[in-house]
């Protein structure tokens, strides 16, 4: 009786623990130079994140073994589900062999370059976390394209490709498949340089941070709906409207609707159409002067720029007027001056945000808003991708997505 007991208890013991995966980690690291975050795939391997990107690719390792996808094969057709600017895709129509080698065709999301490539099977070289620290090594099967080494042009020094974490055949749907933790991941980009590392967890949440010991602040996310585009892997929102401290902006009718917002890591700052940049800035500059601050000579690429020296500085930044998007849903991403304002040199401020080049006012093939890294960081993220939602929380002032402890429990 007793060793069958045992048994049984063994078995339940091994069925929950399997069951029951833990996300995976990663630290997220911002580029100095180009202000685009990369996080380490495997060893020696650092990829760009592309929160709008499909694939996941890295340059063609020598001597690697002729790829054993088939055209016809499930990775295959993933991969190659959203068309490439600006890149021909053959695919496996055209009367193709089934069993012709598989093209994929990895996009440089800097330069807007694409080359063909193929798929290869690779590992993700990660830790677990419980979300307070990392927990054990994980090696999760992968499957990404490979490509040449030209397509790195205007990476960050050191990048050995991209990262996407949008689509099925992205990052986190491929974890989620290997793993078998949630189909959400979270993101918690750090402002750099002196602040550390910010967070990935692909399987989403809880999160802490060392300021605040005990407090998981995914339990503070607020929802708003993610919404798909056709032939586009991107995370779009909906921005209702966009508020200068508490009075909407007045934008031309249907400019927010025409091209909706989306979320972006491959610019550093917010970026608005003609149509909606416009009306933005001087709302901003008119609730600026009658605050009476004067602005000062601009520095490109930004419009609305300020003498640092005269703005009172603040744990949330700098005195200005908030800027808030009012989401769908009814929930609002509130930032204030340590989201809206960058340092561009020792006395002079701008507001973060630079107007969409080469887009008309009113092209709906562009979006309103194209959400850039500046206003993402030192806000938690979780994309769900089951509940297609974007839960969001803006970090309290003393703490920042840098005070992740990346130290093992013994
Ligand atoms: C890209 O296509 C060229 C010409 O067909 C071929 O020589 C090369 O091996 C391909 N590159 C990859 C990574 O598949
Ligand atoms: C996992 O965490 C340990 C302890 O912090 C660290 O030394 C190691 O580099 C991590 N492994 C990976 C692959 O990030
Ligand atoms: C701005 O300056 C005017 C004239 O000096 C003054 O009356 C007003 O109170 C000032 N407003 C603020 C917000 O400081
Ligand atoms: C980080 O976690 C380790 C392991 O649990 C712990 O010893 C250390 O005190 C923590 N560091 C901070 C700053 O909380």
């Amino acid at each position: 009786m007793a060793p069958l007991l045992h048994l049984v208890l063994a078995a339940s013991l091994v069925a929950l623990t399997s069951s029951k995966s833990l996300p995976v980690l990663v630290p997220v690291t911002k580029d100095r130079t180009t202000s685009l975050y990369t996080i380490p795939f495997s060893y020696g391997n650092k990829l760009v994140v592309d929160i709008a990107g499909p694939l996941v690719w890295s340059v063609c390792q020598s001597g690697h073994l002729p790829a054993p996808f088939p055209c016809d094969s499930d990775d295959c057709r993933r991969a190659n589900i959203y068309p490439v600017p600006g890149c021909s895709k053959p695919g496996c129509g055209n009367g193709a062999r089934k069993d012709k080698t598989c093209t994929v065709y990895p996009y440089n999301p800097v330069t807007g370059a694409c080359s063909n490539g193929s798929l290869v099977h690779t590992r993700f070289v990660a830790n677990t976390t419980d979300g307070i620290n990392p927990v054990s090594q994980v090696s999760v099967n992968a499957v990404s394209a490979c490509a040449t080494r030209k397509l790195l042009t205007s990476l960050p020094r050191g990048a050995t490709g991209v990262a996407g974490l949008a689509g099925s055949e992205a990052l986190p749907a491929q974890v989620a498949s290997s793993q078998k933790v949630a189909k959400k991941f979270l993101l918690c980009l750090p402002r750099g340089g002196v602040y550390g590392d910010g967070v990935a967890i692909f399987g989403g949440g809880p999160l802490q941070l060392t300021a605040q010991p005990g407090t998981d602040y995914t339990q503070s996310l607020e929802y708003t709906p993610l919404l798909a585009k056709k032939d586009n892997p991107a995370y779009y929102v909906s921005v209702k409207s966009i508020l200068v401290e508490d009075s909407p902006v007045h934008f031309p009718p249907h400019a927010l609707d025409t091209g909706g917002a989306v979320l972006c890591t491959r610019v550093p700052y917010t970026l608005l159409r003609p149509d909606v940049y416009g009306p933005f800035v001087a709302a901003f500059g008119n609730a600026m002067k009658a605050q009476n601050a004067t602005s000062v000579k601009a520095v490109a690429p930004f419009k609305l720029c300020y003498d640092a020296r005269k703005l009172a500085n603040t744990r949330l930044g700098y005195l200005v007027p908030g800027v808030h998007l009012a989401l769908d849903g009814g929930k609002i991403w509130r930032m204030t001056g340590v989201h809206s304002m960058v340092d561009v040199n020792q006395d002079t401020a701008c507001l973060a945000f630079v107007e969409m080049k080469g887009v008309k006012a009113g092209d709906g093939n562009a979006p309103a808003v194209i959400v850039g890294g500046f206003q993402m960081e030192n806000f938690v993220l979780q994309f769900d991708l089951e509940k297609k939602q974007l839960g969001f929380f803006k970090l309290p002032f003393f703490t920042n997505c840098g005070q992740f402890n990346f130290t093992r429990s013994a």
